[in-house]
């Protein structure tokens, strides 16, 4: 939790979509339920991102560019499995839910927490 209500809405959902991810690969799920789900998840993470974004905008904060970058390399990765898994040259790793875990737990602890404890200084919320 980082404190900020918007923020911490956005994370659950982000979750909640991962978890559904993982129950689909776990239920042998073929593209064609699989891609439409990762493709709502990668758009409500690019809404979420933008959401951040907009947060260190207004608040002018310092670590804007290594946090942007951090999110700009998940989106990019995101392209490039969707991408592959929809042109059939790739299979959908079942590590994907375990990483995809694993990223927002660290970023949202470290990265997320430093930013919004800024912006609540500004006096500023999403
Ligand atoms: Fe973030």
């Amino acid at each position: 939790m980082t404190g900020d209500k918007k923020v911490d809405t956005q994370h659950q959902q982000l979750f909640d979509m991962v978890n559904e991810i993982h129950d689909s690969i776990m239920a042998n799920h073929g593209r064609e339920v699989l891609v439409p789900v990762l493709k709502r998840l990668a758009k409500y993470t690019v809404e979420h991102f933008a959401t951040e974004e907009a947060l260190m905008q207004r608040t002018n904060y310092p670590g804007y560019a290594a946090h942007k970058a951090q999110h700009d390399e998940l989106t990019a990765k995101a392209v490039e499995i969707i991408q592959g898994y929809e042109s059939g040259k790739i299979t959908l790793p079942m590590t994907l839910s375990r990483f995809l875990t694993d990223w927002l737990r660290n970023h949202i602890k470290k990265s997320d927490l430093e930013m919004i404890k800024h912006v609540q200084k500004a006096g500023v919320s999403a």
